[in-house]
């Protein structure tokens, strides 16, 4: 049975001020009345039950895990001592889970994702488990794009290899993660590009000898990990080698590098509720296009999102504004920058 590996320690940064250090957008209900973290939870506890799901995170985030997943066995929450992006979460959860069985396939999952037709994901994802049993390539799922979207990965579709349990696998001839927007609107237009989805089939045995290969400072910090695993030093240890490892997201790190990558294509109704912006994707508008959660009075105002649950906001004469009034804290924004929501952050965090 694979092992199911979901990611959830980002801080989720472009949701700011909703989303805190204390509550980044995964335990959020931004969709419905789950969380983000328990929807993901429920799609692939079928697939390889509870007892196959794990969940990476930074320490800070183990108690809302437990609270928000409490049929999850605690020794599924593997900690982190620290965050240090995609590929040290990752490859700590592969280092945990070969103990295990290093020939079984590891299946990554986010934690911030929208999927509509569940049934159809969990087909695809079954097919893709078959794939990576072969232990050669990466999988990845592949969306079809419909925006010159600048927050993701393209994935270049290649010639088919094979289909496995009914379902056509690509070879990828290239990964390019977050294009600039000109470059996003030039791969829209080429037609084979996809969007990647953010989630990896690969077995453990192949994704570590890729972490060797490409990121080789993170293979070293995960070595010493190893080594300590089973022993009273391993808390100390791990805290030590976490903090000097890169920085460095999965997809810069191996995606980009590595030559042994397929794609599916998922088409199950996708999204990364990412920011601001992808959430109109999901509420109601008024007919100037206006969405307004909470109290808001607005006057002469077209193609704005106000976000205001507990005071009662005032717009007059704008167009393409967020404008979030959340507890203390109030952003306003033009729509076109709502990826940069994280340089505030980054500015407030600078001056302490
Ligand atoms: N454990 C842990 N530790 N999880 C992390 C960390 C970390 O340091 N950093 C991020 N995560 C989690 C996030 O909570 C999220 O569930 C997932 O890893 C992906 O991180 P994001 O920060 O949301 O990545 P992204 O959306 O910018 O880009 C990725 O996803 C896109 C699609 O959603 C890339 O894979 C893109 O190529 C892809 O298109
Ligand atoms: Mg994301």
């Amino acid at each position: 049975m694979p092992f199911a590996v979901i990611m959830a320690g980002g801080r989720g940064e472009r949701f700011w001020p909703r989303s805190r250090m204390a509550a980044p957008k995964q335990f959020l209900n931004l969709v419905g009345d789950k969380t983000m973290l328990q929807l993901t939870v429920e799609r692939v506890e079928n697939l390889v039950g509870i007892s196959g799901t794990y969940i990476v995170a930074g320490a800070d985030f183990k108690d809302i895990i437990m609270e928000q997943v409490p049929h999850l066995p605690q020794e599924n929450i593997l900690i982190e001592p620290f965050g240090r992006d995609t590929a040290a979460a990752i490859g700590l959860a592969a280092l945990i889970l070969e103990r295990k069985d290093p020939r079984e396939v590891m299946i990554v999952l986010p934690a911030d994702h929208y999927i509509s037709d569940v049934p159809c994901f969990q087909e695809v994802l079954k097919s893709a488990v078959v794939a990576a049993w072969r232990g050669q390539e990466i999988v990845t799922i592949g969306i079809t794009p419909h925006r010159p979207e600048t927050g993701y990965g393209y994935i270049c579709q290649d010639e088919m290899l094979d289909t496995f349990a009914g379902v056509p696998a690509y070879r990828v001839f290239q990964f390019l993660e977050k294009p600039d927007y000109a470059k996003a609107v030039r791969l829209l237009a080429c037609g084979n590009y996809l969007w990647n989805s953010g989630m990896f089939i690969w077995r453990l045995d192949l994704i570590r000898q890729l972490i060797e290969k490409h990121t080789p400072q993170l293979a070293r910090g995960l070595n010493k990990i190893g080594q300590a695993m089973g022993t009273e030093q391993y808390p100390a240890v791990l805290e030590e080698v976490y903090a000097e490892l890169p920085r460095i997201s999965v997809d810069y790190g191996i995606l980009e590098k590595a030559d042994c990558v397929l794609v599916m294509r998922g088409d199950f109704g996708w999204d990364d509720i990412g920011s601001w912006t992808a959430l109109e994707r999901y509420a109601e508008k008024d007919e100037r296009g206006n969405i307004i959660e909470g109290r808001g009075v607005l006057l002469d105002t077209r193609d704005t999102f106000i976000y205001s649950p507990g005071k009662t906001v005032g717009v007059i004469g704008v167009e393409g504004l967020i404008v979030v009034n959340d507890r203390d804290s109030m952003l306003v924004c033009s729509k076109e920058r709502a990826q940069e929501i994280k340089k505030v952050v980054q500015a407030f965090k600078d001056r302490g």
